[in-house]
């Protein structure tokens, strides 16, 4: 008899053997629509459910795509966010960006209407996550990629979340229409252009979402350039970014900014957000 308990422990091996993250395995079964129950482990598992887990496991072997994108499903901030190849998978460090700026609206705006963006939106974890969150806020999306758009759109319906999505290069749907919000954040491309990924990132994810030029920052002097026009004066804005490029974006902003700034450093003690005030 083949329980769930001893499926998982055979696929475990499986993807042990193959020098690949075991915990994919719980991860998929437990995330599944098909998961048993921990109370149930030890019950038989159907032919029908062992088929279904190990055609999921196989994808993750074989096919190396990310398990987010097997079950088309990316947790995020206590929501389930759609997901395909059509999108960047929102990654944990974003999160915490996403917590850091809800400290920071509470403390400059607690209880007032606020027009908040999410520029390179990708799925629309930051915009949506914020939307639900914060309850006097108009959330503004924009994203190049139209797939990228399109999930979004379908990851607001799924969680009732009332936002604007639109499409464009980088800021120019803010510019182009004259508008300013009170906070923006933005998780752009920022790896450099010549780094090497995983395979399993690089082959799978758009990668019009990683690369962000030779140092990776060629976003931030974008947006650094508009920062006055596009920010209300109290306002803020909010990024990630990767963990070798504060020294680089530090001169970036004393080069182009009079505004205080602060840095922040992820649950893995990498530098990785930052923060620019107007005002
Ligand atoms: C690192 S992903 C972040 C996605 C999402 N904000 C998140 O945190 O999960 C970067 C996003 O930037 C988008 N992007 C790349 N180039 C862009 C451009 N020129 N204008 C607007 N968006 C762009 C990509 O499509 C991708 O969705």
């Amino acid at each position: 008899m083949t329980t769930y308990a001893k499926l998982v422990k055979n696929l475990e091996k499986k993807v042990k053997e193959a020098n690949k993250e075991i915990n994919v395995v719980k991860w998929l079964f437990y995330n599944s629509d098909f998961f048993c129950g921990y109370q149930n482990l030890n019950t038989e598992a159907s032919l029908e459910d062992i088929n279904k887990l190990e055609i999921m496991v196989n994808h993750y072997l074989y096919d190396n795509m990310p398990p987010q994108y097997i079950l088309n499903k990316a947790f995020f901030f206590n929501y389930t966010f759609y997901v395909d190849d059509g999108c960047f998978i929102p990654r944990y460090e974003t999160e915490q960006l996403v917590e850091e700026t809800l400290y920071r609206i509470d403390d400059r705006f607690l209880n007032k209407n606020i027009d908040i963006a999410d520029v390179c939106c990708g799925c629309g974890a930051i915009g949506i996550t914020l939307k639900k969150e914060v309850l006097n806020s108009n959330v503004f999306m924009c994203d190049i990629s139209n797939s990228a758009i399109e999930i979004t759109k379908k990851n607001a319906l799924n969680l009732n979340a009332d936002v604007e999505v639109v499409q464009g290069d980088f800021i120019q749907p803010i510019l182009q229409n004259s508008k300013q919000f009170d906070v923006i954040v933005c998780n752009p491309p920022y790896i450099k252009n010549s780094e090497k990924l995983e395979s399993i990132v690089v082959d799978n994810e758009p990668n019009i979402a990683l690369f962000g030029g030779i140092d990776g920052l060629d976003f931030y002097r974008i947006i650094f350039k508009n920062f006055d026009k596009i920010i209300k004066s109290h306002g803020f804005m909010a990024f990630e970014f990767g963990y070798d490029q504060r020294k680089l974006l530090e001169k970036l902003i004393n080069e182009s900014l009079p505004y205080k700034y602060e840095f922040l450093k992820d649950y893995n003690n990498l530098d990785r957000m930052l923060f620019i005030y107007k005002d």
